[in-house]
């Protein structure tokens, strides 16, 4: 079996072959997820408020992020497995190489992602450089909730669309392996898309992106409130998690999701 990297991912892009991912935080739902063909296991600092119950993403802990990270890739054999570098862990530029070091070496993470744009260049060629692969999440970006007030669609207007997609750009010459964009217009996200040579996964970001996410309790109909207009809740239809989880998997491949209920013009 061999273990899906970035040179997978960037293969998949070139054939135009849609890749899946979805967040996890246990090995029980990460070998479901890797057994039914997700390409790309993401252990989310979500997990502060689906596995904690936490009201944000703010208070996860690097040895939250560590534990949980370890109980995925203990498990994974094929699955690339992508960390979250949290809230704290990024104060200065050598914090998040040391805290990026530590889901590596202790956690068994392959890449981690940090959140941010512009402002993220220096430490995403930091870590680059020293050879640390790096997915960089932009859109939407729930470590700066308190920040921008709420949880809404970025990159709507002239002025923010140019700022992402120059930051995609920026991003990609910094040395990021992989985008990931969250909440954007679908327009935009397939521009972002075409405009960069590196994997960009989306989440309510349109069809367009080379891969998919979603967080895992949500698309198996799980969620405190109501669900996000990009979420579909693929148990509904089966009963089945593991056959849930084939179902998106499928449904990503043949560009059946996200349909355009799912998406932000
Ligand atoms: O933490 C997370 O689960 C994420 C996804 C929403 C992409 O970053």
């Amino acid at each position: 079996m061999h273990k899906i990297t970035i040179k997978t991912l960037l293969k998949l892009k070139r054939e135009a072959e849609h890749f899946a991912c979805l967040t996890a935080y246990d090995a029980s739902f990460a070998r479901a997820q890797e057994e039914a063909g997700v390409e790309v296991i993401l252990v989310g600092d979500s997990l502060g408020m689906v596995v904690k119950g936490q009201e944000t993403t703010l208070s996860v802990s690097m040895e939250d992020m560590i534990y949980h990270t370890r109980n995925i890739s203990r498990v994974c054999k094929k699955a690339m497995i992508m960390a979250d570098l949290p809230f704290a862990a990024n104060v200065s530029v050598e914090q998040t190489y040391l805290n990026s070091a530590r889901l590596i070496a202790e956690g068994g993470a392959q890449i981690v992602k940090i959140e941010g744009g512009a402002l993220m260049l220096d430490t995403v060629r930091f870590l680059s450089e020293r050879g640390i692969a790096v997915c960089s999440h932009l859109g939407l970006l729930p470590q700066s909730i308190n920040k921008l007030g709420g949880y809404r669609i970025q990159g709507r207007n002239k002025k923010e669309a140019k700022q992402l997609l120059a930051d995609a750009r920026a991003m990609e010459e910094a040395g990021s392996d992989i985008l990931l964009l969250e909440c954007v217009p679908a327009e935009l996200a397939a521009k972002i898309t075409e405009s960069v040579s590196i994997p960009v996964i989306g989440i309510g970001a349109g069809p367009e992106c080379d891969g998919q996410v979603l967080v895992c309790y949500d698309m198996l109909g799980l969620h405190h409130g109501s669900p996000a207009s990009f979420v579909k809740d693929f148990l509904a239809e089966t009963h089945s998690i593991q056959q849930a989880f084939r179902d998106y998997v499928h449904q990503v491949k043949t560009g059946e999701f996200p349909t355009p209920e799912h998406i932000f013009e």
